[in-house]
């Protein structure tokens, strides 16, 4: 990595703003996965032991659209649901010590700080001047800040006054170490991987993940996956019939602009062969595996059939990098979430035999959790729409605003 990291510089005694992303899922107060925050962790915990005074810092949601949409449809807006509050709660029990909580953005009491003392700041996004990126706000957040960290990979992709418009105003701007990780594995498997090179992509859309397919492509990816129901747009463009399963019409030349282009790149193009499917009359117990061939008009396509998962399985093997980013099917429904956790078992015993595999994206993620392979995963990312930014080959305003080595 070219930028800076926390670990390049001296941080005794000196008032550190650490930018994390706990923008993690609240449920009535509760928090129903705090991956994000235990990423975190290895930043805060140098921080605290190397003698800083450490401000934190993060958005949650979107509360000021989403209040601007309430007002517009009359429906109840209910701000308690934006606070950080249980987030540093949950913070103070990873980290074994009191994080104290500041219900302000912008202002701590950084003199009654001592080292090793750690604040957390109210929701960034609550005051307007976030997202804007506005100068005024971003100086009020870098007001007796010495050293600005940056660990909000997740959010590198947004310029906003935490992410881009504070480095204007605070010195020495650097990466921390969860950044520096995300940045390293994303970086190599873009630029230099280790091949045979292997991309799994799912999710709904496949408007969402053309930038990175064709990144891919350009990058001569040995074999690319697809799953989940962005694989019907390429079927229907195809001729195939795929019943009442979801397709994005508009996108069907391009998805054929997309199979061309792998072809002539030389790229191993997948699509399932089978799937699970329902009728879309009864849905309720009528689940079966067929060939995508046979599907007839009035089948729902909702995951992956077990033919399909072996042949990806397969396609796996003798993998040195694997890239994987949305799920294989509804895997918020039971059970169309087994042809996502057979992928995650795939990659796993990949990763037991050498692949370096990274794992990006809400579904893909909770599976490989769910499962319990998290530990068989050489790196699993805390972004969303920031690691599909970055696999496209985008610079992030965030990292890019950072001070070079
Ligand atoms: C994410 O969850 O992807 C990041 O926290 C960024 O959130 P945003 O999409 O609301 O900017």
């Amino acid at each position: 990595m070219n930028k800076k990291s926390i670990r390049d510089i001296s941080l005794y005694g000196k008032a550190v703003f650490i930018r994390v992303d706990f923008n993690v899922p609240i449920k009535d107060g509760r928090i129903e996965d705090d991956t994000r925050i235990r990423g975190a962790l290895p930043t805060i915990k140098y921080a605290i032991e190397q003698g800083a005074k450490v401000v934190l810092a993060s958005h949650l949601g979107r509360p000021l659209k989403d209040k601007k949409k309430a007002e517009e449809k009359g429906t109840p807006y209910d701000p308690s649901k934006y606070s950080l509050r249980p987030v540093a709660e949950r913070l103070s029990d990873l980290l074994g010590r009191t994080v104290s909580f500041e219900a302000d953005a912008v202002f701590s009491p950084l003199a009654t700080l001592s080292e090793g003392d750690v604040v957390m700041r109210e929701n960034l996004r609550l005051d307007p001047g976030e997202e804007k990126n506005d100068p005024d706000f971003a100086k009020q957040l870098a007001e007796g800040i010495d050293v600005y960290v940056n660990d909000a990979f997740g959010t590198a992709h947004r310029a906003h006054a935490s992410t881009e418009g504070i480095t204007h105003f605070v010195d020495t701007c650097v990466a921390g170490l969860l950044m520096e990780k995300e940045l390293e594995f994303l970086g190599k498997a873009l630029n230099d991987p280790e091949r045979p090179f292997v991309a799994i992509l799912g999710g709904a859309k496949v408007s969402d993940k053309i930038p990175v397919i064709e990144s891919l492509i350009e990058r001569k990816v040995d074999k690319l996956l697809i799953g989940g129901a962005m694989a019907y747009t390429f079927f229907k463009a195809q001729g195939y019939t795929v019943g009442k399963s979801l397709v994005e019409d508009e996108m069907m030349p391009k998805a054929l602009e997309i199979e061309a282009q792998a072809k002539a790149a030389g790229v191993e193009f997948l699509l399932p062969t089978d799937h699970q499917v329902v009728d879309s009359y009864d849905p309720l117990n009528s689940r079966k595996a067929i060939q995508i061939e046979f599907t007839n008009a009035g089948l729902v396509g909702l995951d992956i059939g077990p033919e399909t998962a072996t042949v990806f399985a397969n396609a796996l093997e003798g993998a040195k990098t694997i890239v994987w980013n949305g799920p294989m099917g509804m895997f918020e429904e039971k059970p169309f979430d087994e042809g996502t956790i057979a992928i995650a078992n795939a990659v796993a015993e990949a990763t037991d035999k050498g692949a370096i595999s990274i794992v990006g994206g809400g579904d893909s993620v909770a599976a490989v959790n769910q499962a319990g392979l998290a530990d068989r995963i050489s790196h699993i990312s805390t972004g969303g729409g920031a690691t599909l930014e970055f696999l496209a080959g985008d610079v992030l305003p965030g990292v890019a605003a950072l001070d070079d080595k």
